[in-house]
């Protein structure tokens, strides 16, 4: 079986941090969106993998998975260039796929286990497609399923207003070279792109196997800046602690804390776990990180106290105060020096941005 990986759109509700690289290169506990994605797809035993690229900055996306091989996979580059739709940047794969199985995985979208029980059970299948929902209480946000008394999935609705269930459509769709003939005949939705709900749709009205399968731990399409914190803190929950850097007073380390190689938490620092801490990053003295918080490489925090968020590569942080639920993109500072003291700052804040609070 192959896999496709999307790695296109617009990603308008994470600006300004897709103004300089798409939605899926953001870290979330320092590993981009996507390459949990591609992890997922190859412990799952799927290595021939294409990746769909949009217009923002594909060449990062280039930059960091090369041919595939750092990641034991192998990767083929598809572009779309403008989002015209999920069914379009999969109709772009046609000959990559050839006569073969495969799953289709957006790469903003992370599944809690991975897929490698539906991988499996699609492979073994003569199924001509199979979805994957999950229960969620916003259904409105997402493509919803529809079933009949004797549950059998009967239509798939776009972003309904009065959703027929609570089981939304989650971003993995396994499929057959089939899709491509109903992909040829799509014609764009009113938003101008075409749908993949309308393509699944119009497998089942052709009196194809569309089977479906719940998902069972967390899903979390990552698509606004909540989405992100959120997912943070469903991964951050999970950590693994080490130490591979120096905590140079261990009352400084409190909790479930991941810090990587040449890292330094100063004396009467505090870092308060769930915590995952990059390489040749320094926490001083008169700094706190708290719960659930990503820290990047080669980050300073000078002084004062984050929770709650992401900072990515080479920022300085020297604050009076408290940095809660923030997006801090590379490369950037945030220096207080207003004798003011607020309680706290909330930041989405885009690569290379300088605060002065
Ligand atoms: P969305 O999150 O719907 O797309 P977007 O990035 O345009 O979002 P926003 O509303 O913030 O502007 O797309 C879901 C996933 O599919 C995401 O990983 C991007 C990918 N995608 C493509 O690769 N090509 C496309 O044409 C579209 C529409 C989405």
């Amino acid at each position: 079986m192959k896999g496709i990986i999307l790695h296109g759109g617009r990603g308008t509700r994470l600006r300004p941090l897709t103004h300089t690289g798409p939605k899926q290169l953001i870290p979330i506990a320092n590993k981009p969106i996507s390459q949990y994605v591609l992890e997922s797809l190859r412990d799952s035993g799927i290595k021939d993998i294409a990746i769909v690229l949009g217009n923002i900055f594909p060449e990062k996306v280039k930059e960091y998975y090369g041919d595939g091989s750092k990641f034991n996979v192998k990767i083929t580059y598809i572009y779309q260039g403008k989002p015209l739709g999920i069914a379009h940047a999969i109709g772009l794969c046609k000959e990559f796929v050839g006569n073969e199985k495969f799953v289709v995985h957006l790469g903003d979208d992370l599944i809690r286990g991975g897929i490698k029980s539906f991988v499996e059970e699609f492979e073994k299948s003569d199924y001509d497609g199979m979805v994957l929902l999950c229960k969620v209480t916003n259904p409105q946000r997402f493509g919803v399923a529809q079933f009949d008394s004797e549950g059998k999935l009967v239509k798939l609705v776009e972003k309904p207003k009065k959703p027929p269930s609570n089981y939304a459509l989650v971003g993995v769709y396994f499929l057959t070279p089939f899709i491509f003939h109903i992909i040829g005949k799509l014609k764009p939705s009113w938003r101008g792109e075409l749908e993949i709900t309308e393509a699944l749709q119009k497998l089942l009205n052709n009196g194809k196997k569309l089977h479906y399968k719940f998902v069972n731990g967390w899903w979390k399409d990552t698509g606004t800046p909540e989405d992100i914190l959120e997912s943070n803190r469903l991964i951050l929950d999970e950590l693994k602690p080490e130490v591979k850097g120096t905590v140079e007073d261990l009352k400084s380390v409190q909790g479930r804390v991941s810090i990587g190689a040449n890292s330094i938490i100063k004396r009467s620092a505090v870092v308060r776990g769930p915590v995952v801490i990059g390489e040749n990053s320094i926490i001083e003295s008169e700094a706190y990180v708290g719960p659930y918080t990503s820290i990047g490489n080669n980050v300073v925090i000078r002084s004062g106290e984050i929770e709650n968020s992401i900072v990515m590569d080479n920022c300085y942080i020297e604050v009076e105060g408290r940095i809660t639920e923030s997006l801090i993109g590379p490369h950037s500072t945030i220096v207080t020096n207003s004798r003011d003291k607020p309680k706290g700052y909330r930041f989405i804040i885009g690569e290379k941005s300088k605060v002065f609070t």
